[in-house]
């Protein structure tokens, strides 16, 4: 989904920053688009920094400022790239010039030259808002299909309190999610997620461990957290902030985890293994610091218990997904673990693959199911690796797999 997000010039624009991220949490990509007002109370930087995209200030600038009429038509192809606008916070003058299809900088222009959708969320003076001209505005606005969603009551930065505060980030995001048919598909499931490595002590100041970031892992947490699954992420040490509004368990050893998993599981529907958890452990873990010594040292391991292959028998309704990281004969061996740990699905991917695999940003899954289907993707960022996998599990729940009863939080 692509989206641009005018902003306009208000106090309100600094939270247009949080509205970006926010709607980047939902896999959004978002083009910022602001006006020279604008531009006095937030910089570009901000935004280019946040979208990693370049702003769009002006209508035929370009980088040293120079009118340019290819940058003119560059971004006006905007229009036709975008699922939706949001106009966010939009000044009492932006709603007017948009009500009477004024057209004299970008933001306006691209509001004419779209057949996306369009969401304003205004942030003005209480007088401001009230007077009759805007209203009358908002209602032409609305009259065409625009949605609106309108601001709070409140003390305003004018020092007077009433009307105009701009809506709530969640608000707004809610009404984007709303207009694209976003929807919050898993509000039934609680999802389990495992991510990142385990740590295997080999003294005080060894272990044995892998090069799991936990990105695929937290980005599962989120996407499922943002489709309005409950969500228990269980994480080995990883340098990550946990996503927002999910329940976070931190763990350090296969042991841990596996203890972990058992825990939470009664209340899980959904399992997603994507943690690297190591297979094998010092059998007897130093107390004390290993002195170096001059011969070989050999170090005795064993297996550790297979979380997945573990919880995957008697799953009953639960949909079990494990993760399958290969560095050949991908297929063979995804498939023969679909078998070998009774899961409802395989996500393989291919850590030897450029830009695939341990700590990228982006990953490259083939989804194996136990129906024999077998679904590739190219390459694409984790959190959108996540949405397919989501969707997928949506598959396997419509196609007859009835919710475990549901257990209450704890
Ligand atoms: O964390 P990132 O840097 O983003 O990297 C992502 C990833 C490469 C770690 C991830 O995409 C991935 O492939 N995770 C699984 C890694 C792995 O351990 O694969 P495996 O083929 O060794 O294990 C198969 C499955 O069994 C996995 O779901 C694993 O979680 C599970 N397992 C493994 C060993 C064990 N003792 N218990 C388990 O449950």
């Amino acid at each position: 989904m692509r989206v641009a997000l005018g902003v306009s010039g208000g106090v309100a624009a600094y939270k247009a920053a949080e509205l970006v991220r926010r709607l980047q949490q939902e896999g959004i990509d978002v083009q910022v688009v602001m006006t020279r007002s604008a531009q006095e109370f937030i910089t570009p930087l901000t935004f280019a920094a946040l979208t990693g995209q370049k702003v769009i200030t002006e209508m035929f600038g370009n980088e040293s400022g120079a009118a340019n009429v290819q940058s003119a038509i560059e971004h006006i192809a905007v229009a036709q790239r975008i699922d939706l606008l949001v106009v966010a916070p939009a000044t009492a003058n932006v709603i007017a010039k948009m009500a009477r299809g004024i057209a004299d900088d970008f933001l306006t222009t691209l509001y004419l030259a779209t057949t996306a959708h369009v969401v304003v969320a205004p942030a003005m003076n209480v007088n401001m808002w009230e007077h009759t001209a805007t209203q009358e505005n908002i209602e032409a606005l609305r009259a065409r299909g625009v949605h609106v969603v309108p601001p709070e009551e409140g003390y305003l930065a004018c020092g007077m309190t009433g009307a105009g505060r701009l809506a709530s980030v969640e608000a707004i995001a809610k009404a984007v999610c709303g207009q694209l048919g976003i929807r919050h598909d898993l509000e039934n499931e609680t999802v389990l997620v495992t991510a990142g490595p385990t740590c295997e002590d080999v003294d005080p100041v060894r272990y044995l461990t892998n090069r799991s970031s936990g990105k695929m892992g937290y980005a599962l947490a989120e996407a499922a957290s943002r489709r309005g699954a409950r969500v228990v992420l269980i994480s080995g040490p990883a340098r990550l902030d946990p996503p927002q509004g999910v329940e976070f368990v931190s763990v350090r050893s296969a042991q841990q985890m596996h203890r972990a998993v058992l825990e939470h599981l009664s209340r899980a529907t959904a399992v997603i293994m994507a943690a690297a958890v190591a297979d094998y452990r010092p059998v007897a873990p130093q107390v004390k610091k290993m002195k170096r010594g001059n011969g070989r040292v050999t170090l005795e391991l064993e297996s550790t218990p297979d979380i997945l292959a573990d919880i995957a028998r008697g799953k009953g309704d639960r949909i079990i997904v494990g993760f399958a990281a290969e560095t050949d004969h991908v297929a063979e061996h995804a498939r023969a673990k679909l078998e070998s740990k009774q899961a409802d699905m395989i996500v393989a991917n291919d850590v030897t693959a450029e830009g695939a695999g341990f700590d990228h940003d982006t990953n490259i899954i083939t989804l194996y199911s136990r129906d024999g289907s077998e679904k590739a993707f190219p390459r694409m960022p984790k959190i959108d690796a996540a949405h397919r996998i989501l969707d997928r599990v949506l598959e396997l729940r419509r196609a007859g797999r009835q919710l475990p009863a549901a257990q209450p939080a704890r």
